[in-house]
């Protein structure tokens, strides 16, 4: 079957989080099932593009409304990642380093729905499937079925993945003429709440949605910004499909950036050596647990938290703990994050930004992962940690629901909590305290984490499933 995945993000091209992650290793597994996976995406100016070498296969142009764009198509030339990476650069929308956070996403975005349909509307053949992820590309199935140029793709199969229904991409009914004309009876597959609504637009129109996570998608029927009532209407095409994580890029056996490889028969030895480094590079007790968190400072990630659950920690759990965090967000949590560091000399350290190195050192080096979130469709960080035996404590909710079984349960290997609040952290880290004074038994719940496969064997399969059933 070809598979044609339509991203924002697509690791290692450029990474702004999960998302990036996924679409570098679905489309990889899938090959090697036996598939032809492709992704496209913006050409953004990251150096992934410098570095490797790229053939044009297609240049076309399109206007939205007022604009008129010119718009090339290049492909990696080497197979390098596994399948045929394509990227999508219209003038002046994607020579930026970043991929979101500009004022005109907008217009990026639509543009890049706009070049995606438009080049596979030249294509020769049909492609098996379209996958479109998040609301980056969620114009895309309603302009292959409704707009007058592409209606020749109208039945394509197309699968919507949400990997974050948090953000939906709507923009004003005053900017429709960016959408190539359309049959306009259909502009309620546009709508949501008065606004162009991508994200709905594509829960409306693709043959099957999925979200990340099983406890995610039932969580959505509840709590999902204001598409609550869209779930539940559609709820007989949408289904939960666990991400996995890429067990190749993810290998503590074999992963570069660490200092100190190791498998599971040495993970104490190697764990230890890596904490070692880490602690002396960021001024910590390598005698104590180390707990770390990775990730965007934001309210989904109950960030803002953290800096209070520390302090209550470092006092009332006698500053038997030290804690590292990596991340970039919130500017009000980054500068209390930084400041925090002249107050908790020996206790605590941070760098805000981002670190792919230092990330994969974190989870090697670390004895726990934080995350509070909020909301979670999967969350890989989690995953990660288990692989580098490296314990998760993670609020129940999502994804991190479906990955992590408590301690205190039969077979359990992470710590869970109810609540986002200081309390529930604080406490969960005293558990985590406690636990890490019984080396023996941390030993063992060592060797059962990094056993654990979350490989994408499985979820790679299941999506070929869903393809399958709709084809
Ligand atoms: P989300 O996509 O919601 O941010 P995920 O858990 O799915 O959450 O994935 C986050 C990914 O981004 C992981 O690969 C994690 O290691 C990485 N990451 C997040 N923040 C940083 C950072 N500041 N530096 C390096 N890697 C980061
Ligand atoms: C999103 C979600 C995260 C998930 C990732 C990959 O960024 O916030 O929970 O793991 O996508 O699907």
């Amino acid at each position: 079957m070809e598979i044609l995945h339509v991203t924002a993000e697509c690791y290692p091209y450029a990474k702004a989080g999960g998302l990036g992650d996924v679409a570098g290793a679905l489309p990889k597994y899938q090959t090697e099932l036996g598939h032809v996976a492709k992704v496209v995406m913006p050409m953004h100016r990251t150096k992934f593009l410098l570095d490797n070498v790229w053939d044009t296969v297609h240049k076309g142009f399109f206007n939205m409304g007022n604009f008129y764009f010119d718009y090339t198509i290049i492909k990696e030339a080497t197979n390098k990642l596994g399948f045929d990476l394509y990227c999508v650069d219209i003038f002046g929308l994607f020579n930026r380093e970043k991929v979101y956070g500009y004022d005109d996403d907008t217009e990026r975005y639509t543009a890049f729905n706009i070049a995606v349909t438009d080049w596979v509307s030249k294509w020769n053949h049909r492609p098996g499937v379209v996958h479109v992820h998040d609301h980056h590309a969620g114009l895309v199935p309603f302009m292959m079925q409704n707009c007058f140029a592409y209606r020749h793709l109208a039945a394509v199969p197309v699968v919507l993945t949400i990997h974050n229904a948090q953000y939906q991409g709507q923009f004003g009914w005053d900017k429709q003429q960016y959408i190539p004309a359309y049959d306009t009876w259909q502009w309620g597959k546009l709508d949501w709440n008065n606004t162009i609504n991508p994200l709905a637009s594509a829960i409306k129109c693709a043959m099957k949605v999925t979200t990340v996570s099983p406890s995610y998608m039932d969580e959505l029927k509840n709590t999902a910004a204001g598409l609550e009532a869209l779930f539940e209407y559609e709820k007989g095409k949408c289904t939960g499909i666990l991400n996995g994580i890429d067990n190749d890029v993810w290998n503590p056996e074999t992963d570069t950036y660490i200092l100190d490889n190791f498998s599971i028969k040495d993970a104490d030895k190697g764990k230890a050596l890596n904490k070692k480094k880490l602690c002396d590079d960021f001024g910590l007790d390598i005698k104590k647990p180390l707990f770390a968190f990775i990730g965007r400072l934001v309210g989904e990630k109950a960030a803002e938290l953290l800096p209070q659950a520390i302090y209550d920690s470092v006092y009332h759990i006698n500053g038997r703990m030290n804690f590292l965090i990596l991340g970039s967000g919130d500017p009000n949590v980054e500068h209390q994050l930084e400041n925090m560091r002249s107050s908790l000399v020996g206790f605590y350290n941070s760098t805000i930004g981002y670190n792919e190195k230092l990330s994969h050192q974190m989870y090697a080096g670390a004895d726990f992962l934080l995350m509070p979130s909020r909301v979670e469709p999967c969350g890989l960080n989690q995953m990660y940690a288990l692989r580098y035996g490296t314990m998760p404590i993670v609020r129940s909710t999502g994804g991190l629901k479906d990955t992590v079984i408590d301690i205190g349960d039969s077979g359990g290997y992470g710590i869970r909590f109810n609540q986002a609040t200081v309390g529930d952290i604080t406490f969960s880290i005293y558990r985590a305290v406690e636990l890490y004074e019984d080396k023996k038994r941390m030993t063992q719940l060592r060797k059962r984490m990094i056993g654990i496969d979350n490989g994408w064997e499985v979820s790679a399969g299941r999506y070929i499933e869903l393809y399958r059933s709709i084809s």
